[in-house]
């Protein structure tokens, strides 16, 4: 069987091995997918000594994505971009491809929620990596508009000027934030401190929807606010199973149905 893994610091409570297990069952794929807890000082050496031992190919998550980046001999645009790596394919050769499906996956979500991303007027809090991973893709749907707002406002407008040639994108602090929105991604870790950013009352539009990158058993403390002011919230668990679900593409090339194995994990929330 080929050999995959997903390489994290820590990695105990990782889902990826069930998600690519269920994938593999589904496709008919014959693999073995394991969760690998890397030093935090020296991600290459166990990539290397993965793929010595047959590894084909890796998830990488917390906190080895920009490590993964740096090792890889050629990134797609989208990894480049986003300075970040999330799957790893040792090509025929034995070159190390790098790419990242986490924006790929958040849009996909929203597909399948039916969310409109053409036109719509979005607004992304947070600005550090995690936004950064998707902000490629979040563009590449024309959105009307796009803002970043975040608590250290210079990160957002930094990140915006990097992303500016690909559609209507401007950065600030929470404070320039001028609604109302279609859809506001949470994109923030400040739902893992119980924290909220600072948002008027009126930001979003009829219709308007929540997503949290985050997801737990519980709404995030921004979709519960978001909630009581009427969007429509969605968790990040379907972004999960989405960038799962892409990189199983890159290596397999099948794309397996995200749907089941989104409603297992959702029962074992
Ligand atoms: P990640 O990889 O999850 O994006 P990160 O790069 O450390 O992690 O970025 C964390 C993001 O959450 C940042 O946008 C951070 O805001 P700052 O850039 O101002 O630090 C944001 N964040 C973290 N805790 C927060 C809180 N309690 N309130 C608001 N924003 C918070």
């Amino acid at each position: 069987n080929d050999r995959y893994c997903v390489f994290g610091h820590p990695v105990g409570h990782s889902k990826s091995p069930a998600i690519h297990a269920a994938f593999a069952a589904q496709t008919g794929e014959a693999l073995e997918y394991v969760a690998i807890e890397a030093p935090l000082d020296d991600f290459a050496g166990a990539w290397r000594a993965f793929t010595a031992e047959g590894g084909r190919g890796a998830n990488v998550t917390v906190p080895f994505k920009e490590q993964a980046h740096r090792l890889c001999d050629t990134l797609s645009h989208r990894a480049r971009r986003a300075g970040a790596v999330n799957t790893l394919v040792l090509d025929a050769d034995g070159q190390t491809r790098g790419d990242t499906t986490d924006g790929l996956g958040l849009v996909g979500d929203l597909h399948r929620h039916h969310v409109e991303l053409t036109g719509a007027r979005v607004l992304v809090l947070g600005a550090g990596g995690a936004v950064r991973g998707v902000l490629e893709p979040l563009l590449e749907a024309a959105p009307a508009s796009l803002f970043i707002a975040n608590r250290t406002a210079a990160k957002a407008e930094a990140l915006a000027a990097d992303f500016a040639d690909l559609g209507e994108v401007a950065g600030g602090g929470f404070d320039a934030v001028r609604g109302p929105f279609d859809l506001v991604i949470n994109g923030t870790s400040a739902s893992l401190a119980g924290d909220l950013p600072p948002l008027p009352d009126d930001l979003f539009a009829e219709g308007g929807v929540a997503y949290d990158m985050m997801y737990g058993s519980e709404p995030t403390v921004f979709l519960h606010w978001a909630g009581e002011r009427g969007a429509r919230i969605i968790d990040g668990l379907g972004m999960l199973v989405g960038q799962a679900a892409e990189s199983f593409r890159l290596w397999r090339g099948k794309y397996p149905d995200v749907a089941p194995v989104l409603d297992m994990l959702r029962r074992l929330l």
